[in-house]
């Protein structure tokens, strides 16, 4: 019914407003007396500073978010993070031991690739933590621990609030094996804490501002295509924006990451075609922001129509975009939570400009049960 969508036409417009109550319900208890606790019962400092590797398996969205995550861990913990596909993982015969960290993220928690994937883990003694949304699911009663994520329930099918809280969730990851390792001091891990507490007030502000992308999406309701490209933590995010448009418009969309411009994708760029680039923040990443400019100047010149998701007050790619999206300035690690938000609105307007269910796109289903 109309009120349990909270008024709105479908449940994922519901559930993308509901992501800065997703952000602050998954972080919080986790942060008590200057230290960050995962599972109090079943992670223990010691598990943690023995991990020497970790594996994140997921699919679909949840995929994305450890793709996201990779950037953060590594940079915290100086440990190696492999993102895998779930469905490919246990195929290729992973190296695996006591010492390795399985983190099996999933919404549902019932995933058949993502379960098998940890009863593989966890037959060659790796440890496992399930990052889910569902509680006493079978992923989480499988695995060694758990951290949940506090979403609340997902309805619709294509994932929005379970993914920014994934996200949160395997940062609390991160910096636990940091805290845990000693790379990280109490009082950095306290910062790190505290700015993404700052994150659903960030999310919120996109929020207020997203009729702009609304309008723009029914705009491209006649594309044929769409390409998304990113950098650093923005690549993934431009996979989620592409596999998003995928999902509910049925809309060809691929992401590359940006650098890859000239080794294939340029090729494709062709007059009126739609780009969305993700930009970095220009103090944050000069290097990086001073290279998508390159890049999109040269789409441009091409005939690309260029939608930019760029921090506010980024002047510099201004005058190469033909769309310009602001979201607020964020630390670097954290700009997947803000820069994703957009893309989650232009596909489901996309969607709806298209005449589809945005809730229940076809040939998906919620949760695949199914290998
Ligand atoms: C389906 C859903 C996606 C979700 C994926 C993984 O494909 O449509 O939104 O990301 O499954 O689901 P999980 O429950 O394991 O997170």
């Amino acid at each position: 019914s109309a009120a349990e969508k909270g008024g709105h036409e479908y449940f994922m417009l519901k559930e993308i407003e509901e992501q800065p109550d997703a952000l602050a319900n998954t972080l919080r208890g986790h942060f008590v007396d200057g230290r960050i606790v995962l599972d109090e019962q079943r992670v223990s400092d010691q598990d943690l500073r023995d991990v020497d590797k970790v594996f994140v398996v997921a699919c679909g969205s949840a995929y994305h978010s450890g793709l996201v995550a990779k950037y953060a861990i590594e940079h915290w913990t100086r440990l190696p993070v492999e993102v895998e596909l779930a469905s490919e993982f246990r195929y290729r015969d992973p190296v695996l031991d006591r010492a390795t960290l399985v983190v099996a993220v999933s919404q549902s928690g019932e995933t058949a690739d993502t379960l098998e994937a940890i009863r593989h883990a966890r037959a060659q003694k790796a440890r496992v933590l399930a990052v889910c949304n569902t509680n006493g699911a079978q992923i989480p009663r499988e695995s060694d621990a758990v951290l949940y994520t506090h979403a609340g329930p997902e309805i619709g099918v294509a994932s929005t609030k379970a993914f920014l809280a994934q996200i949160a969730a395997n940062y609390l990851v991160g910096l636990a094996i940091a805290q845990a390792r000693g790379t990280k001091y109490a009082d950095e891990v306290a910062r790190e804490f505290a700015e993404l507490e700052a994150m659903p007030a960030a999310v919120k502000q996109v929020l207020s501002t997203v009729d702009t992308v609304r309008a723009l999406g029914r705009e491209l309701a006649d594309s044929k295509a769409v390409l998304f490209l990113g950098r650093h933590v923005g690549y993934p995010v431009a996979l989620e924006g592409a596999l998003k448009l995928k999902e509910l418009a049925y809309m060809h969309a691929e992401g590359f990451a940006a650098g890859e411009l000239k080794h294939g994708p340029i090729a494709l760029i062709e007059d009126g075609l739609p780009v969305v680039v993700v930009m970095p923040s220009p103090k944050g990443r000069a290097v990086l922001h001073a290279k998508l400019v390159s890049n999109i100047s040269e789409i441009q010149a091409r005939g690309a129509r260029t939608i930019v998701i760029a921090e506010e007050g980024d002047e510099t790619v201004r005058p190469f975009a033909d769309e310009l999206i602001e979201v607020p300035a964020v630390p670097t690690l954290l700009q997947p939570l803000v820069s994703t938000v957009p893309l989650q609105v232009l596909a489901a307007e996309i969607a709806r400009a298209r005449g589809y269910d945005v809730d229940k796109p076809r040939n998906l289903a919620k949760s695949v049960t199914v290998e």
